[in-house]
């Protein structure tokens, strides 16, 4: 992985979220200036998200791509790319970013693109997958973090962790403790990425 040329030992991290940025909190409260990593940027397709305020009360800098803004979204990911590369990022985490990714930006930041969904990939990709695990009576559901390629949470899985779906648990229920888990584990998969860049 490469690293900033400021600080060789450093990573670099810029985040797209969409929505409330439970996640976002969670890396800014636990990797944000540990382990080398700092969090440079938020990006967002969504003026109003939650995450934009979470991040700028941490003072990391806020950038917003509404699609409405652009001709198409290859034209809204290419700014967005533009963005994160002047700010030198080294890693993209996908913290409940709930747009497709071009494949042009996705060729931009190969390999260094990581995503965070509650469901045990390959099962339940997409949207609203906790209510589908619960609807189809699994007993077991969890979380994946992985890389990001062009498919709809398709690429390699760098960590997952499951749990057992309570009898009769309500989504709310589920939910919360799919974030919990959620909220533990990109964070740890983000300060492992930052050992490994520092250890060559
Ligand atoms: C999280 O549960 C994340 O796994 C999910 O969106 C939620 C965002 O919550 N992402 C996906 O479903 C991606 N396919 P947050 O905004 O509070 O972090």
């Amino acid at each position: 992985m490469n690293t900033s040329d400021s600080d060789p030992t450093g990573l670099r991290v810029g985040v797209l979220a969409s929505g409330a940025g439970s996640n976002l909190q969670a890396i800014l409260d636990s990797v944000h200036g540990n382990f080398g990593v700092e969090i440079v940027c938020v990006a967002s397709d969504k003026p109003d998200a939650h995450a934009l305020v979470r991040a700028s009360k941490s003072a990391v800098a806020t950038a917003v791509f509404p699609l409405d803004d652009y001709q198409t979204r290859e034209t809204r990911d290419a700014a967005m790319a533009e963005h994160l590369r002047e700010l030198r990022v080294d890693l993209v985490v996908l913290a409940g970013y709930m747009q497709i990714l071009s494949a042009d930006f996705i060729a931009a930041f190969f390999g260094r693109i990581i995503n965070v969904h509650p469901s045990l990939l390959p099962k339940y990709p997409g949207l609203s997958a906790i209510e589908q695990a619960l609807e189809a009576g699994e007993a077991h559901t969890g979380v994946t973090v992985h890389h990001v390629d062009e498919g709809v949470d398709t690429g390699p899985v760098i960590a997952q962790e499951a749990i057992a779906i309570a009898p009769g648990e309500s989504l709310e229920a589920l939910t919360r403790r799919i974030h919990q888990i959620e909220h533990r584990l990109l964070p740890e998969v983000i300060a492992q990425i930052a050992n490994d860049a520092a250890n060559g």
